[in-house]
């Protein structure tokens, strides 16, 4: 795995200087016109705690945000901080970070030419998809919480499974609200298309969070989502994952085939029954090279 070889310049934790300075013009004007796109087409389709994320740290502000600057933010609000790395990095360098609430964000932008499409995370689904969630305390404790069971899943040979839920819910995740449905996983709010495509659809499936079930359903990273899972609250998906205990499911799951992603179980508590006629057949199962944070934005 590429991933393994640590980059030059980066310090034994993977993380390098953000450069802030180092931006151009065209780079922070990048920024600015997926912000406004995002920041239109939100509003009534995202969780609130997202919305109040970005407020709390004046994520409007314009241009590429300075890490140093949101991280203290943040500190106040959370205790979390963002710190710099060239892409992706190994999963036990993640779930270190995440232990000790760091996030850790790609600290380059896409092309022009790429506003709706790209295959590495870079500074914008980063920092705009997963930080401001960060600055809710029930959130904030779900990440850690996650890298302290990656860790442990690591151990266990488990990292597969476990990466599943993270995808199911950090990248992908939609929550039951009183006025509906919104979404909050960052893959789908860094997407003007998958923001629509996740809410508005009658392709994909939407089912009720199951972790085991979640730790069973493969997932796509190579175009829009054909299942989401639908929690109920930030806090319930933070009491349901800390209070159970994944070593016996783990267990469980070793003998467990995995689910058809177009299937639907009979256990499955059914939000929406997809037509899943946008992939119309050309699903293969993703090989999830690392699994965790290769989010697919696709226009
Ligand atoms: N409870 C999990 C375990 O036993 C840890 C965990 C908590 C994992 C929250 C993910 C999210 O491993
Ligand atoms: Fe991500």
């Amino acid at each position: 795995m590429i991933a393994d070889l640590r980059p030059e310049g980066t310090a034994p934790d993977w993380t390098l200087p953000q450069n802030w300075s180092a931006y151009t013009a065209q780079d922070h004007a990048t920024w600015d016109t997926l912000f406004a796109r995002q920041a239109r087409l939100l509003p009534g389709r995202v969780a609130d705690e997202f919305l109040a994320g970005l407020d709390i740290l004046r994520l409007a502000k314009p241009g590429i945000p300075d890490f140093d600057e949101l991280s203290e933010r943040l500190m106040k609000a959370t205790g979390w901080q963002v710190l710099a790395v060239p892409g992706l990095v190994p999963d036990d360098v993640f779930f270190d970070h995440l232990a000790n609430r760091r996030f850790v964000a790609g600290n380059f932008i896409r092309r022009p030419d790429q506003l709706d499409y790209l295959s590495e995370p870079d500074v914008f689904h980063d920092v705009f998809g997963h930080v401001p969630l960060l600055a809710n305390p029930v959130f904030a404790d779900y990440m850690q919480a996650y890298g302290l069971g990656g860790q442990r899943a690591n151990g266990l040979g488990a990292i597969r499974n476990l990466a599943r839920l993270y995808w199911y819910t950090v990248e992908f995740g939609l929550v039951h609200s009183a006025q509906g449905l919104r979404v909050y996983g960052a893959g789908i709010v860094s997407s003007f298309s998958e923001t629509r495509f996740a809410l508005e659809s009658d392709s994909p499936h939407r089912l009720g969070f199951d972790l085991r079930r979640i730790m069973r359903t493969p997932y796509r990273i190579d175009d829009f989502q054909q299942t989401y899972f639908v929690i109920d609250s930030f806090e319930s998906l933070l009491e349901t994952t800390l209070n159970t205990d994944f070593g016996p499911l783990y267990d469980n799951l070793a003998d467990a085939d995995d689910i058809a992603i177009t299937a639907i179980e009979p256990h499955d508590r059914i939000v929406s029954n997809g037509v899943q006629t946008y992939h119309s057949g050309s699903f293969q199962a993703a090989a999830p090279r690392d699994g965790l944070d290769l989010s697919a934005t696709k226009s």
